[in-house]
Parts: structure tokens; sequence; C-alpha cells
């Protein structure tokens, strides 16, 4: 069967690729992007990075994308995590360019609008008191609001209407108005509305601001332009909206005739625990609002989208086709892989790369300024980055030491680009540090980047030799032109002043190779899921366990929604946190141990008596090897910055002995993470 008859069956015959109608807009398939910021924009504005990232994804086949994700319609909503600024004129331009070339792929383009009330900070932006339906305050975002007056109500509904003009000037297909969490629905739920008269009180009151919104904004775009609501239709809080409240919100929705399609969504997001229900993390189920949005399509009948943790195809094959949703929406898996309709389309399912709902990306919103996914490097990186490796122009042979998640990027990439490629690794299996972390049941979706990698690497003949613990000669003999040091790290367990003889390592209690003890202390100075990790498995084998660190918070390198799995389960285990002190040393007490300890804010000293001292310092590099070939390489270890940054093959000859380029990626340099580790290797390698 010749390709082209292929990929037409396969469209003429999957559920997902069925275009879907939407009033007077043929959507090309069933898959969408929802609402998602990704804190690119500059200067509040969608600019070049912002328009690649989506044109990755029309390029890639998706049929609608739903732009920004909480864009501001007024300045008392200032960008909670570096919003879309919807209330400047100069937004139409940008948006424009961005819509023009989405649309030019054959992708539908519309954005989510909203107020965020409570939700957002007052020293942001303007500076002015964030404004809601009480003054209750919200603990993710800990503003306490001003209750909102009329003259509020009025300035902000003419906000929107503002706003939904200029995306309707700028192209866009449609706009989805935003109603869980954010300002809309704190009039709707008991919980967030202490208003009296016209706009507290009965639900007809505390729809009226909704309704205003949707009145002045036809009122403004006309018939054409689409118009939808994303909201929670089961808050699940005590005292919140109802699944009866929330259909009852949708009939009522319905029946204005304004209303085009609705996204639902289910639970709350005020905290960074409802929030990671509503966006389940990795060891959560999948899918777990899919049912309820399609018991809310059934009972309304309205064209219905959601999102929640779809992110594998036969999932969303489901959706369609068991009539759940019109749309679906594989947000974060379209982060991983922006072509997933073209390799449905191919026949390639199993080449797209998965979504291993790491929360990396959404975590780092807030933390890290930027939204980037734990292991595709491109994404939010589309001005320098490929999605898509390009052929070399001549094959080289390169041989790359260390199977973890740095080396296996760099063997993939090199692969694609048509070398020869040649993987030691010391283990029995690849993944390093990532097959740790697969030892918890609840993060065992990480093997997913190992498992990825290593399919990608046996369809295009990469050698492994594993068990191989690989010296200099080993790899001399290879005769290699390029050699990759990727060899990791092993954990740091000369941090203290004294007795780090009696200590553990974070890694020997993950990995089985020490058991549990009765009474422990965990001294946390990395801050990262190691350690977390290590004081799950010490709490849920019953040890009385104190975590310790020196910072003023718990797991700082973990971040806001990757913490709720940890401390749901750590709580409930009766585990205590200490913040603020440093393990300083450990002495021999009879049969215990004596832990000495100080801070680095004062010259306080404390103890305390305990059976086992386990350790989170980190990792130091696995560089032997690199310093053994370093002498025998031309460009001595050396890394062309210049080079790297503008794409550029690497020319560094300092050393005309040499025989091959080296190079060391990963934590076999210094300390870091998954990501850095993977972006490293793609951007050192797509260039060799
Ligand atoms: C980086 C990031 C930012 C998000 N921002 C928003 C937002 O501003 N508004 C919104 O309604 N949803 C937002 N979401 C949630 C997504 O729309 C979607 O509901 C969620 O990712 C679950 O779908 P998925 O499992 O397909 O990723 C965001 C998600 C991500 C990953
Ligand atoms: S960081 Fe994790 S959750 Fe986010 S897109 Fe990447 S794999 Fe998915």
């Amino acid at each position: 069967m010749d390709p082209g008859r292929g990929e037409f069956l396969v469209a003429a015959t999957d559920p997902l690729l069925q275009p879907y109608r939407l009033r007077h807009l043929t959507l090309r398939n069933r898959l969408m992007t929802t609402a998602h910021e990704p804190a690119y924009p500059e200067e509040g504005m969608p600019k070049a990075r912002y328009r690649a990232y989506h044109l990755e994804r029309a390029k890639g086949g998706l049929a609608l994308t739903m732009t920004a994700g909480s864009a501001a319609v007024s300045r008392d909503s200032p960008p909670a995590f570096n919003n879309i600024l919807l209330y400047k004129d100069e937004v139409v331009g940008w948006m424009k360019d961005l819509a023009d070339a989405c649309h030019e792929h054959g992708t539908a383009v519309m954005i989510q609008i909203t107020h965020l009330g409570r939700r957002t900070r007052w020293d942001r932006g303007f500076w002015l008191p964030v404004v809601s339906a009480s003054h209750r305050k919200e603990a993710a975002h800990r503003a306490y609001p001003k209750k909102i007056e009329e003259w509020d109500i009025r300035r902000i509904v003419t906000d929107y209407a503002d706003a939904a003009e200029r995306m309707q000037a700028a192209g866009l297909d449609g706009i989805e108005l935003e109603a869980y969490g954010h300002l809309m629905d704190q009039f709707w739920s008991p919980l967030t509305n202490d208003l009296d008269g016209p706009y507290g009180g009965t639900l007809d009151n505390r729809l009226r601001f909704a309704l205003e919104v949707l009145s002045a904004v036809r009122r403004r775009v006309g018939p054409e332009l689409i118009i939808g609501v994303r909201f929670s239709a089961d808050e699940l809080l005590p005292g919140g909206l109802t699944p009866a409240d929330g259909l009852e919100i949708a009939r009522r929705l319905k029946a204005t005739g304004m209303v085009d399609f609705l996204n639902v969504i289910r639970g709350h997001i005020d905290t960074d625990a409802g929030l990671t229900d509503v966006i389940p993390i990795q060891g959560m189920p999948s899918a777990p609002h899919l049912d309820f949005a399609g018991e809310v399509r059934a009972k309304i009948g309205l064209p219905t989208f959601h999102a929640a943790r779809i992110q594998d195809v036969a999932t969303a094959r489901h959706a369609i086709a068991a009539g759940k949703l019109d749309m679906v929406g594989m947000t974060r898996a379209h982060m991983t892989d922006p072509h997933i309709v073209r390799k449905i389309r191919e026949g390639r399912e199993q080449d797209i790369r998965p979504c291993v709902g790491a929360n990396y990306c959404l975590d780092r919103i807030y933390q890290g300024g930027a939204a980037y996914c734990i292991h595709n490097a491109a994404t939010g990186r589309e001005l320098f980055m490929p999605h898509e490796i390009a052929p070399a122009p001549r094959r080289r042979k390169i041989v790359i030491v260390g199977a973890g998640p740095g080396g296996l990027e760099a063997a993939r990439v090199a692969a694609e680009r048509g070398h020869e490629v040649l993987v030691f690794e010391a283990a029995a299996e690849a993944g390093g540090q990532v097959r740790l972390t697969a030892r918890s049941s609840r993060r065992r979706e990480m093997m997913g980047i190992v498992d990825w990698r290593m399919s990608q690497c046996a369809a295009r003949g990469v050698t492994f030799r594993f068990e191989t613990y690989a010296d200099a000669e080993d790899v001399i003999a290879e005769a290699p032109e390029v050699v990759i040091v990727a060899t990791g790290g092993l954990p740091q367990v000369e941090a203290l002043e004294s007795g780090n003889d009696l200590v553990v390592s974070s890694w020997d209690i993950i990995s089985g190779s020490t058991a549990p003890r009765s009474e422990v202390l965990l001294f946390d100075d990395a801050g990262d899921h190691v350690g977390l990790q290590a004081a799950e498995i010490l709490a849920a084998a019953g040890a009385r366990l104190e975590i310790m660190t020196p910072e003023r918070s718990l797991a700082p390198e973990v971040m806001n929604m990757n913490l709720v799995p940890y401390l749901r389960s750590l709580q409930k285990l009766d585990v205590t946190f200490t913040v603020t002190y440093r393990l300083a040393r450990v002495t021999r007490e009879g049969g215990r141990l004596l832990a000495t300890l100080g801070s680095d804010y004062d010259s306080v000293r404390a103890e305390r008596r305990i059976d086992q001292v386990v350790v989170n310092c980190g990792t130091v590099p696995s560089e032997e090897l690199y310093f053994a070939l370093k002498p025998l390489s031309v460009n001595l270890g050396e890394v062309a910055h210049d080079q790297l940054f503008a794409g550029l093959p690497q020319t560094v000859r300092s050393n005309p002995r040499g025989t091959f380029q080296l190079f060391r990626i990963g934590d076999a340099v210094s300390c870091r993470n998954t990501h850095a580790a993977i972006y490293d290797a793609l951007r050192l390698v797509k260039d060799l």
C-alpha cells in the first residue's frame, strides 16, 4: 500500500481525524490545545517566540489552538504568570501575525480572555488593588481583594467587550471566557461571593455579571465571532458549586443563545492541591474528568471541549468515538510533541513523544518564568531549537558514554542526523537517574523519557554496549570522530564538617541498598525530587522521620504542583518538616547517632538523637573519563559558546595531536536536572 493511500484510509476512518463544524467554522480534526499561558509574552505581547510556538503546532496538524491563557482584559487583572495584556491596542498586530501564520497552515485560532479577580497579586503592573466578589483571599496568590463596587463592574464589562473587539480585529476565530477560579465565577460560587443586592445572593444575581459580559461582548462583536465559556461545573468543595449548580449554569448560558461552546472543568484552583486535581500530574489517574464532561455534553447539548490528562491518542480517540466530547484537549501532550496529528495521519503513532505528566512546564511558569517541557528542549525555543532534526552533511562516528537522559538524547539526535552512534553504559539498562526516579511507583511514567529515546535509537541503528564501564582505551579503540561524555554524577556524601562516614545518601534509600531505620533525620540541602522521594520511602517504611532543610521553604527545586503529591503522602505519614537548619556534623553515641545542627541565619546550635542520617546534597560529576580523554582530543573539551548559540558546528582545534572532538554534557559537568541534560545534548548535537 503506498503511503498516500495509507494516510487517506487513516484520515477516513479515525474518529480523531474527522472534521468538526462549529457554527460556520470547520475544524479539520478533533484535537485542540486548550488555553495555556506558557509565560512567553514580551512586555505582555505575543511576539515572535509566541508565534513560533503556536505555529509549530499548526504545522503539526492541530485543528484549534486556544491561545494565551488568562489574557487580561483590565489593568486590575495584572499578569499572574506573564499573561497577554488585552487592554492594550498594540496587541492587535501581534495577535494578527500569530493568527495569520496559524491560519495559513489550516489551524483555527481562538483566545481565552479573563479578569483574574483575586487570582493574582496587587504588587504587579499598576499596583491596583485586586477585586473580587468578597474580601476573601485566594490561598495560591495570597492577595486580599477589594470587594467589587458597581463602578468596577461597569468598567470591567466594557473592558471585556473592548478586548473581544480587539481579538476580532486581529482575525481570530473566537474567544473563550475563563470562569473557573477567576472573577467571573468568583461571582458564581457561594464560597467567594459575599455581595448583597443585584450581584450577590441568588443564582440569578450571581450570574448577572457573566451575562452582562456576554451581552456586552456579543453586542460589540456581532453574531459571527465564536464565544465559549470554560467553567467548573463542579467545584468539588464543601459549600461550593455542585454538579447540579454547574448544569443549571450551563443551561442558563445556553438559554442566552450567546454561547457557542462549553469547555468543561471539574474542581477548583484556589490552592496548589486543587489546581493539581484539575490538571493532574504523573501518578494520578488518566482522564479523571472525561466522563463528567461527557455527562455535561449529554445533558446540555452544546458543543463540548475538555482537557485533563488525556495524554495518549487512544484515550483521545475513545473520548470522540464514545461521544463524550466534540473536541479533545491534548495540551501538555502537544507541548511534548507538537506533531501528534501529523504522526497519526502518517501511521506513526509509535513515534509520538509521550507527555510523562511531570508538570515541569506548569511549575516553571510561576517559578522559572517560562514553560519548558521536561524532555522536549525545543518547546518554547522554536526560534532556535528544532523539533525535527536535519541530516548532517557528513556521516561521522560518534561515541557516547552514558545512557542517562542526556546521553540518550545525544544518541537520538546524532542518529537522526545520520551518524554512526555507539553508546557505552556501565549499568545493565539505560536510564541513569531517571531509572532511579521511576523506582517510586508514582513517578514510573518518567520512564517514558527513556523508553521513547530507546525506541527512536533502535529504529536508527544505534549500538548500545551495556554493563561496560568504558575507560579511555575502550573509547579510543573505537576510533571515534566525536566523543560525548554523559556519565552523570554520584551522590555528594562529603558535605558535613565531620561524620560523613556515618551517613547514607538519598540514593541509597531509593535504590533499596540501605534499609530505613526507626528514627531518621533526612538532611535535604539539594531541595530536589530525590530528597522527597527518599523521604516518602522512609516514612512509608514506618520510620519516624524529620526532613530538615537549610532553606526557608521545603524542597524549592520541586516547585508548587510537584510538591502536592509528596505533601499529601508525607502529611498522612506524620512526617516533621524543619526549615532553616543545617546539619553540621554527626557522631556516634552508644548504638545511635548524634546530629549537631547549625543555621545559615545565626550561630544557634541544636541536636537530634536518631538511628539514621540520610543526606541529599546533590551529585558530584563522574568526570574521570572526561579528564582522561581531554589531552587526547582536538578541542581539549572546549565548547565554543559563540558557535553553540549561533547554531554552527564546533570548530575548536587547540590540540593538533588530538584525534577526536570531546564534549561533556548533563550532570557529568555539574549537578542540574533532566531538562538541562537533554537541552545540553540537543543544542550541541543538532549541529555536529
Ligand atoms: C503552562 C500551562 C499554563 C496553563 N494556563 C492556563 C490558563 O491560563 N487558563 C486555563 O484555562 N488553563 C490553563 N492551563 C490548563 C490547560 O488548559 C489544560 O486544562 C491542562 O493542561 C490539562 O490538560 P492536558 O492534560 O491536556 O495538559 C495551563 C496549562 C499549562 C500546561
Ligand atoms: S513537562 Fe511533563 S507534563 Fe509538561 S509537557 Fe513535558 S512531559 Fe508533559
